[in-house]
């Protein structure tokens, strides 16, 4: 949520800050603002709704040159997104400029001492009390790192503030806690940013910064305190994905590209994971095998997309490992007192690494004395850093707002996951792992054959254009598959969907089916067990009540095809491994459809990648 930038260099500040924004517009995009330091003072541009809004006001009214700035991109919440909301914001004499990601929880009471020493405030923002703060503290005298670090202790909630200084020029400094920010080292400039898209076009060298610290920059210097001004850690790394990954590539949208990234994805997230014969090498677990055999019951948290991944994570644990997984929304986690101790192993799902809601769920089972595994696609993010150990997913950036190639790849790295546990503690054969992980290593290609074939999807979001509610139901992994097939859709074409276990469907949602209403239905491969039978019932009793059933089932499954009016065709897979095929049409669909309908489907409204309040 909202996307911070900081330059220092030889470049134009305010190009850089821009092309900076455009790149973590998907942070939020209610509107947008840029600061630059340039003779003496600040000149700053801001306005309500997209970044081209603030492009069309800069083009108009142009600011002067200077190698000194930041930016923001803004998803409101304190205030609405108007012009004076937006950010930066400035102190009341206009030295310092602010733009901040988080919410300032004590905002309201420095509000009112501010106010009572005669301050007037410009906005509704938490974030102008930070601006103003830092003007009181500069013109006592302290220079721009003392004012950071006096405010910074002053403030409660979680924010990355970054600031700029009419008298310093060529200083740009922050201060996180529990809000992202990524330092990025070029040759005679460095930057600032929520992450590292923003600066990925400059360098690809990049420092991870701890909670709670503060940090300076220049076009020669990086230097990181901690609150108190004391010099604190900062890591070093490299990013692994370059420009390329961060543009569209002749996609209409970032989601369709990710879509279509999934196989290579996939394939990437399993490579160098087990060795020729099946046995899974996660050297990155720095949990010891014998605290992994003592793990009495796993706790998967996480929040959205990243929780239905959870969810099929649950089957295939508890099928394979025999340890009792529990999954639960993070949001609720801490709030209900859970049972948690030494011999509980906690999975935080999350591909951001930022969920303020994961974030805290984790704190609180590390409280406990739980150990804390999190699956993660973002380098340098804080839910990772928190952890004991973390598996990265290795996705590349995911920038359109609608999670895809985030879940496939968890889910890839849930089943890794599921397998070692089994290999630790002994549950599966050697040859039976082995059988799996040559299965998942035969998925990229029939993810891809799905994408092939995906011809029928696209036609079919064509006809349901004006249908106002669609259902989607599965059974057993289907049954995550069918949820997410249901936000995909409510998140980007703003449809009336819902997700059912299909076995629920007698036990209530039955009565909500109307003559003509779409209904998904995953069908499970033909097994030896009774599911894809149950489900063929399921089919039936839709159609008998006049719904349109679409059915996503296996290549040679004839039996689908009497009762559903249409059949999306799928490659033949295992049931534990189906969701990595089966979800693929649903995020098609929902692209498709919600192109069809006109959205925006990388910036869909209200929504923000990246949760980072609660
Ligand atoms: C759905 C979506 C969200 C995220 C959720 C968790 O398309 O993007 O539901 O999955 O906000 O985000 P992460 O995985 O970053 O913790």
């Amino acid at each position: 949520m909202c996307g911070i930038v900081g330059y220092v260099g030889p470049r134009s500040a305010r190009e850089v800050v821009v092309e900076g924004l455009r790149r973590l517009e998907y942070r939020g995009y209610d509107s947008a603002g840029v600061a630059i330091v340039a003779d003496g003072r600040i000149a700053a541009e801001k306005k309500a709704g997209k970044l081209l809004n603030l492009e069309m006001a800069l083009a108009e009214n142009p600011l002067p040159e200077s190698g000194t700035g930041i930016g923001h991109t803004r998803w409101a919440t304190h205030g609405g997104p108007t012009d004076s909301n937006a950010h930066p914001h400035l102190s009341e004499d206009g030295r310092v400029a602010v733009v901040h990601n988080g919410i300032i929880e004590n905002f309201a009471e420095l509000r009112a001492e501010l106010t009572n020493e005669g301050i007037t405030f410009r906005s509704e923002t938490d974030t102008e009390v930070a601006a103003q703060l830092l003007g009181v503290e500069l013109a006592k005298g302290a220079d721009l790192a003392e004012a950071m670090h006096t405010v910074a202790n002053r403030l409660e909630g979680a924010f990355t503030l970054v600031a700029a200084d009419a008298q310093t020029p060529g200083r740009v400094i922050a201060a996180r806690r529990n809000s992202p920010l990524v330092v990025g080292l070029g040759e005679g400039e460095n930057f600032l940013a929520s992450d590292v898209a923003a600066f990925i076009e400059h360098t690809r060298e990049a420092l991870e910064l701890g909670q709670d610290s503060v940090v300076e920059i220049t076009d020669h210097e990086v230097k990181v305190t901690d609150f108190t001004g004391q010099p604190a850690e900062a890591t070093r790394f490299h990013v692994d994905w370059d420009l390329s990954a961060a543009e569209k590539g002749g996609f209409d949208w970032f989601m369709r590209k990710e879509i279509y990234e999934q196989p290579k994805a996939v394939a990437d997230t399993l490579l160098g994971r087990h060795t020729d014969d099946g046995a899974l090498t996660l050297d990155e677990i720095r949990i010891s095998e014998t605290e992994l055999r003592n793990i009495a019951k796993i706790i998967i948290i996480a929040a959205g997309t990243s929780f239905y991944a959870g969810m099929v994570a649950k089957y295939a644990i508890e099928h394979w490992c025999r340890v009792p997984c529990e999954v639960e929304l993070a949001s609720e986690f801490r709030y209900r007192d859970p049972i948690v101790g030494p011999t509980t192993l906690v999975v935080a799902i999350s591909q951001s690494g930022e969920t303020a809601d994961t974030l805290m769920a984790i704190r609180h089972a590390r409280e406990q004395h739980a150990r804390v595994l999190a699956i993660c696609n973002t380098n340098g993010s804080t839910i990772p850093r928190e952890s004991d150990a973390v598996i990265y997913t290795h996705a590349g950036p995911e920038i359109g707002v609608a999670s895809t190639k985030g879940f496939t790849t968890q889910l890839a790295a849930c089943y890794l996951l599921g397998l070692y546990l089994a290999q630790v503690k002994g549950t599966m054969y050697g040859d039976e792992i082995h059988a799996v992980v040559k299965e998942l290593e035969s998925l990229p290609p029939l993810m891809q054959q799905v994408l092939d074939n995906a011809q029928p999807v696209l036609d079919l979001a064509a006809r349901l254009v004006d249908q106002p509610s669609v259902l989607f139901l599965g059974r057993h992994v289907g049954y995550p598959v069918a949820l997410e097939g249901a936000l995909k859709l409510k998140e980007i074409a703003y449809l009336h969907a819902e997700g059912f276990a299909a076995g629920e469907l007698k036990h209530g949602p039955i009565a909500i089916i109307e003559p003509g209403m779409p209904v998904f239905v995953v069908v499970p491969p033909r097994g030896r067990d009774q599911l894809h039978d149950k489900v063929i019932s399921n089919i039936q009793e839709i159609r008998a009540r006049g719904a349109r059933p679409i059915a996503i089932a296996e290549a040679d499954d004839a039996t689908v095809e009497e009762f559903s009016t249409t059949v999306i065709r799928l490659p033949k897979v295992s049931t534990i491994l189906q969701p990595l095929v089966a979800v693929i049409p649903l995020q098609l669909f929902a692209c498709e459809l919600a192109t069809v309908l006109g959205h925006d489907v990388d910036q869909p409204r209200n929504l923000a990648k990246s949760v980072t309040v609660e």
